[in-house]
C-alpha cells in the first residue's frame, strides 16, 4: 500500500474569497474557483470565487487574464505564448491536466470552473508549479543529437527517416501527462542511502527518450536503451494511460514507452512475439 504525506500546510482549509464582476450588456456571468496559495504565508490554501462576465471570451486562458485584470491582480499564473506553443500555462481545469489557451469554456459545461494547478508538483504560488524535478528528468535522458559524425554542413536525413519522429518531437514540456499519472506522483525519487537514485522518469521524459532513440542521426541508441533498462526509470510505466488522455498535443507517451521496452527486450536477444 502506497502511503503518501502531504506537505505541511498543504490542505485546503478555511473560506476563500468572493469577488464578483459586473456584469455589462448581454452579459453572461460564470462562476470560476481559483486555487490560490502562497507558501512562504504560512496559511494554508484556500479557493477564491470570482463571478465575471464571459460574453466574448472563448478561452481559459483570456478567462484568467480577465479575472487578473478586473477582479484581483494578485492570482499568479504562467503563460506566454497564447497558441498551445510554449507549454506553460497548463493547469488543471476541471479536473483535468490541459492548456489554459487551448481549452474552451464551451468544453468545460454550463456549471462553475475550476482551476488548480498541475497535480504533484511543489505550488511556488496559486497556480505557478515548481518544474525543477521535470525539467531535471528532462535533461538526465540526454535530449540532443548525439553523433560519432562530423559533416562538413548538416546531419543529413532521409524524408522517411524523418517521418519516423512525428508523434514525438512535437512535445512542448507542458508537463501535463507526467502530473497526470498516478505512478508518477508515488515513484517520485525513493532514493535509499548508499543506492542510485530510484524515480520513474515520466511519461514526458520517456517520449523524448524515444524520439532520440528514433533519430536515424543518433548513434548512441545502444547506450540510451541501456540506461533506460531500470526497474524504476521506465518499468513503473503499468499502462494507466491518462497520459494519452491528457496531452494538448495528441501524442501518445504510452505508447512509447512501450516502445522502448519491446527494444529492450530485443536488445537482450530474447524473441519478441
Ligand atoms: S507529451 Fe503531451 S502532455 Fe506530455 S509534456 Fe509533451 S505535450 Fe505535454
Ligand atoms: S500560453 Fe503557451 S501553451 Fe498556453
Amino acid at each position: 500500500m502506497v502511503e503518501l504525506t502531504l506537505p505541511r500546510n498543504s490542505k485546503i482549509s478555511g473560506e476563500g474569497k468572493k469577488y464578483e464582476g459586473k456584469a455589462g450588456d448581454s452579459a453572461e456571468m460564470r462562476t470560476v474557483n481559483i486555487y490560490r496559495y502562497d507558501p512562504d504565508s504560512g496559511q494554508n490554501p484556500r479557493v477564491d470565487s470570482y463571478k465575471i462576465d464571459v460574453n466574448g471570451i472563448s478561452m481559459v486562458l483570456d478567462l484568467l487574464i480577465k479575472v487578473k485584470s478586473d477582479l484581483d491582480p494578485t492570482v499568479a499564473f504562467r503563460r506566454s505564448c497564447r497558441e498551445g506553443v510554449c507549454g506553460s500555462c497548463a493547469f488543471n481545469i476541471n479536473g483535468k491536466n490541459g492548456l489554459a489557451c487551448t481549452t474552451g469554456l464551451d468544453e468545460l459545461g454550463s456549471g462553475d470552473i475550476n482551476i488548480y494547478p498541475l497535480p504533484h508538483m511543489p505550488v511556488v504560488k496559486d497556480l505557478v508549479t515548481d518544474l525543477t524535478k521535470f525539467y531535471e528528468q528532462h535533461a538526465a535522458i540526454q535530449p540532443f543529437l548525439q553523433s560519432d559524425d562530423v559533416p562538413e554542413e548538416e546531419h543529413l536525413q532521409s524524408p522517411e527517416d524523418r517521418e519516423h519522429l512525428d508523434g514525438l518531437y512535437e512535445c512542448i514540456l507542458c508537463a501535463s501527462c507526467s502530473t497526470a499519472c498516478p505512478s508518477y506522483w508515488w515513484n517520485g525519487n525513493k532514493k535509499a542511502e548508499g543506492q542510485e537514485d530510484q524515480e520513474y522518469l515520466g511519461p514526458a521524459a520517456l517520449l523524448q527518450a524515444h524520439r532520440w532513440i528514433k533519430d536515424s542521426r543518433d548513434d548512441k541508441t545502444d547506450e540510451r536503451l541501456a540506461q533506460l533498462d531500470d526497474t524504476f526509470k521506465l518499468y513503473r510505466c503499468h499502462t494507466i494511460m491518462n497520459c494519452v488522455q491528457v496531452c494538448p498535443k495528441g501524442l501518445n507517451p504510452a505508447a512509447a514507452i512501450s516502445e522502448i521496452k519491446r527494444m529492450l527486450v530485443e536488445r537482450s536477444g530474447q524473441k519478441v512475439t
